[in-house]
C-alpha cells in the first residue's frame, strides 16, 4: 500500500533523500573553541537564545517523530554543548522510544561526560561522539581557549566506555601550525577496538571563526603524514554517503577516518537535515537561514500540515555549497557553526 504523501520519504533536487537529523538542543557551550566560538565574537555580553525560543522536549520529540515519518533513521544530538541542557537524559529517554528511529547518537566536548556518560547510557542513548583536538595540555586548553584541563574529558571517554559506550568516535580538527604534530600522537593513543579517531579539515562554517583557506591542511596530507610512520590501509565505506574516508591500521590496531569537506566534499550523498534548538530548519551546514518550524509547531498546525510543509521544503533543497565553495562563496552570509551543531 502506498504511503500518504507526507508519510513517504521526500527527495531533493538532487535526488538526495532525507535520512538523518541533527538537533541542536541549546546554542551555549562552555568551550570558545578558536575555529567554532571564538571570544572575540562570543564574549561575555554575547546574546544566547532566550529559553523561550528554545523548543521543549516535547517540541523536539514532536518533530523528531515527523521527521522519522519522512524517511529519517538517525538523530545526531548536537549544541552548542548538549551535555548543557537541563535533563537530557530525558530527552533521550523520549527520542529512544521513537518506533522506526534506528540510530541515536551525540557528539559532545566531553566536559560533563563523566557524570552524564551512564545516565545517558541508560536512557537509550546508541553511540557517542567526543571532541578532543590535542593531547598536549598546552595546546588542548589553547584550543578550547577557557583552560579546560584534558584530564577531565579522557576522564569522560573512560565513563563511556564504563557505561557501555563503543567503539566511541573521536573528532579532531586539524588547524595548520596550531595541532598539526598532536595528529600522531593522537593516532598512538586512541588506537584499539574502543576507539574510531576522526581528522576534521577545519572549515569555513559561520562568519566568524577567520577561517583561511591555508590554515585547513588537507586529508590527503594528514593521511600521509600518519602513513609515515603507521601503515594504513583503506575500508570501503560503512554507508553510502558516509561523510568519513576510513583506514585501518595496517598491523590491525583499529580505525581512523578523515572528513575532508573542503578538498573533497560529499555534497553529492547529503542527506542531513539540521534543526537549531530554536526550532530553524536547515538545509545546509553552511545556509545563511533557515525555515521556522517552531512557529508551526507553535500555531496549532496538525502533524500531518508541518510533515507536508518539511517534505515540501525538503523537496526543493539544491544546496551544495562545499562543492561551489570559492573565494565569493567565503563571503557569504553563513549560520554558526554553534548554532548547527555541525
Ligand atoms: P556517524 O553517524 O558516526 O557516521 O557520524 P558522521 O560520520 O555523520 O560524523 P559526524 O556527524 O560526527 O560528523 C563529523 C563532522 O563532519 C561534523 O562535526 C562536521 O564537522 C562534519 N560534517 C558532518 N556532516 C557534514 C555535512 O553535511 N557537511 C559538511 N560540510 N560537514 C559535515
Ligand atoms: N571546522 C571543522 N570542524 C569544526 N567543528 C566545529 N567547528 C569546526 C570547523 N570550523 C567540529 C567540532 C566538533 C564537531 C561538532 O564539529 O570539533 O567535533
Ligand atoms: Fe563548543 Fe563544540 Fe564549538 Fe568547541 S566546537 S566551542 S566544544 S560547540
Ligand atoms: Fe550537505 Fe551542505 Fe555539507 Fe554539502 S555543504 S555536505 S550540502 S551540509
Amino acid at each position: 500500500m502506498a504511503l500518504p504523501e507526507h508519510r513517504s520519504t521526500p527527495t531533493d533536487t538532487l535526488g538526495r533523500r532525507l535520512h538523518d537529523l541533527r538537533l541542536s538542543v541549546t546554542d551555549r557551550c562552555n568551550f570558545r573553541c578558536t575555529y567554532c566560538m571564538p571570544k572575540e565574537v562570543f564574549g561575555r555580553d554575547h546574546a544566547f537564545l532566550p529559553k523561550s525560543d528554545i523548543l521543549t522536549f516535547e517540541e523536539l520529540l514532536r518533530l523528531s517523530r515527523l521527521f522519522v515519518g519522512l524517511g529519517v533513521e538517525k538523530i545526531r544530538v548536537t549544541g552548542g554543548e548538549p551535555l548543557l541542557r537541563r535533563d537530557l537524559p530525558k530527552l533521550i529517554e523520549m527520542l529512544a522510544g521513537i518506533d522506526g528511529l534506528k540510530d541515536l547518537t551525540l557528539t559532545t566536548n566531553g566536559s560533563a561526560l563523566a557524570a552524564l556518560a551512564k545516565p545517558l547510557r541508560d536512557a537509550g542513548l546508541k553511540r557517542l561522539t567526543v571532541s578532543v583536538d590535542a593531547l598536549d595540555e598546552t595546546i588542548f586548553r589553547a584550543m578550547n581557549d577557557v583552560d579546560f584541563p584534558l584530564a577531565r574529558v579522557l576522564e569522560g571517554i573512560d565513563a563511556a566506555h564504563d557505561a557501555g559506550f563503543g567503539p566511541i568516535k573521536i573528532n579532531m580538527v586539524v588547524k595548520r601550525g596550531v595541532n598539526e604534530h598532536q595528529i600522531v600522537p593522537m593516532v598512538k593513543r586512541f588506537s584499539g577496538p574502543h576507539y574510531i579517531l576522526r581528522f576534521i579539515e577545519f572549515m569555513d562554517v559561520g562568519t566568524s571563526n577567520g577561517w583561511r583557506l591555508e590554515d585547513m591542511v588537507p586529508a590527503a596530507d594528514i593521511v600521509a603524514l600518519i602513513r609515515r610512520e603507521i601503515p594504513l590501509a583503506e575500508l570501503p565505506a560503512n554507508y553510502a554517503g558516509e561523510v568519513a574516508r576510513r583506514f585501518r591500521h595496517a598491523d590491525g590496531g583499529g580505525e581512523i577516518g578523515v572528513i575532508s569537506s573542503v578538498t573533497q566534499p560529499f555534497c553529492q550523498s547529503c542527506t542531513r537535515a539540521r534543526i537549531a534548538a530554536d526550532g530553524q530548519f536547515y538545509t545546509c551546514l553552511f545556509a545563511a537561514t533557515g525555515h521556522d518550524l517552531r512557529a508551526l509547531l507553535r500555531g496549532g498546525l496538525s502533524d500531518e500540515a508541518i510533515a507536508k510543509a518539511i517534505a515540501a521544503l525538503w523537496r526543493v533543497r539544491d544546496d551544495r555549497y562545499s562543492e561551489l565553495r570559492s573565494d565569493a562563496t567565503l563571503a557569504l552570509p553563513k549560520a554558526e557553526m554553534s548554532r548547527l551543531g555541525g
